[in-house]
């Protein structure tokens, strides 16, 4: 290599690592757990139990800036006729997508206001249904009601904060459940769903093939496939291109990166354009004490999902029917705990500069091999010129970052 062309490849490194910094988003820290929050009061232990049970803590612990309206366990009795899918219904009304603090709800301006819930977010609500309105009355009183309630209806009323960490929750207890005929509807059991038909009907055929020749990773699907997943299928270019990689797994690494594929929640479009942030997958669950989570971005139309050592693009969706969601993803995701992080290198001396949530590069284990196609651009070079290779090897890196 002549010289002027390490300038030029230095130039060009730089320059797309410049890009690589401004285009990645400072990670937010996981300020909050409504689990671990409402564990400190027993007596909305039936209102925690629930959120967990239909996976709106899951939901909630995503969001930022949101207010939990928690009714007690004597409240909670009212649910007691209702099935799993219509409580999480009927529960995603009480969380409303704003922050109100107590001392917001006093100083509401004309002394009213409607706020958006999860329920209205998640699309399965119809018209206005998804909204509640706040009153705070003369006197101090404050009355929540959905926006869908008739004349008849009593509002809840506020009783107390339960806590407040502004901007990002107020937990509140409210005096009775909210009333909602649409959320209160019953909702139509999902249709059977053959996961491995659904996937070979497009794109996906090769994945799909994966999936169904291991059974393990099959039974964790089929048996969460009715209570929320979304699923993030390569396409079959992509399958093959790391089937070579795919085939060096041991066993259980195999079934752990099929599980990475998986997330053990139903997400919309809508919902994954909105909505920012680490998502856990059944990899987490279902395999072992590892992180195995990515990161979910979107930039404009496209949504990606970015694991650290490689950054896939939704390209299509396969399927979408709550409880469960199928996209094609551009790229096969290899997790952290498998395979070399691909990362910029820091430009001065300072070796430690853990301060995002994840754990950082230095948490990859195996497989040391220089990953992902993107990098096969330069990383030929021989070893003489390693160093040159590292940058060739980080221009592809962020120019998939870029991509
Ligand atoms: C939230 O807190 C609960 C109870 O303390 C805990 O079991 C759970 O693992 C926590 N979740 C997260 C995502 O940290
Ligand atoms: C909620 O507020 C809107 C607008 O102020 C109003 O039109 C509607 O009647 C209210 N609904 C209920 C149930 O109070
Ligand atoms: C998949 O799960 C459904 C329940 O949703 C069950 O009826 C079916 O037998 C399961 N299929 C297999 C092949 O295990
Ligand atoms: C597979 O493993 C062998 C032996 O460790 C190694 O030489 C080879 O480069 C690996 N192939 C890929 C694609 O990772």
């Amino acid at each position: 290599m002549a010289r002027s062309q390490h300038y030029i490849l230095l130039a060009v490194a730089v320059a797309a690592m410049t890009l690589a910094l401004l285009a990645s988003p400072v990670a937010a820290e996981k300020s909050f757990n409504i689990t671990k929050i409402l564990a400190a009061h027993p007596e909305f232990s039936k209102f925690n139990a629930m959120l967990s049970k239909t996976r709106l803590a899951y939901d909630i612990n995503r969001r930022q800036t949101i207010t939990v309206l928690a009714v007690d366990n004597a409240a909670m009795a009212g649910l007691d006729q209702y099935s799993l899918p219509t409580v999480r219904h009927i529960l995603s009304l009480h969380v409303l997508v704003d922050y109100y603090g107590a001392k917001k709800l006093r100083g509401l301006s004309n002394g009213a206001t409607a706020s958006a819930s999860m329920f209205q977010a998640t699309g399965a609500a119809g018209g206005m249904s998804g909204y509640v309105n706040i009153t705070s009355h003369k006197g101090g009183k404050i009355d929540f009601v959905s926006q869908d309630a008739d004349d008849t209806t009593t509002p809840s009323r506020y009783v107390k904060s339960i806590k407040e960490l502004p901007y990002d929750i107020a937990v509140l207890q409210i005096s009775s459940v909210l009333s909602s005929s649409e959320a209160e509807a019953p909702v139509p059991p999902p249709a059977p769903v053959d996961l491995v038909e659904l996937l070979s009907k497009k794109y996906c055929k090769s994945f799909a093939e994966l999936v169904a020749g291991n059974a393990d990773v099959f039974q964790a699907l089929n048996e969460t496939k009715d209570n929320g997943l979304t699923l993030f299928c390569p396409v079959d270019a992509a399958v093959a291109a790391f089937a070579p990689k795919y085939k060096n797994l041991t066993a259980k690494a195999k079934t752990a990166i099929l599980l990475y594929h998986a997330v053990p929640d139903y997400f919309s479009v809508q919902l994954l354009k909105s909505n920012n942030g680490m998502v856990s997958t059944l990899a987490t669950t279902s395999y072992v004490k590892k992180d195995y989570s990515f990161d979910v971005k979107n930039d404009d139309e496209d949504v990606t999902l970015a694991t650290k050592v490689v950054t896939s693009t939704i390209t299509a969706t396969v399927g979408d029917s709550e409880p469960l969601a199928v996209y094609a993803v551009s790229k096969f995701l290899q997790p952290k705990e498998l395979f070399k992080v691909v990362q910029a290198p820091t430009p001065a001396p300072e070796p430690s500069k853990k301060k995002g949530k994840t754990g950082d590069a230095d948490d990859e284990s195996s497989s040391d091999d220089s990953d992902d196609s993107t990098a096969d651009k330069g990383a030929a070079a021989p070893a003489v010129f390693g160093r040159w290779a590292t940058v060739a090897a980080t221009v592809g890196a962020a120019l998939a970052l870029l991509a």
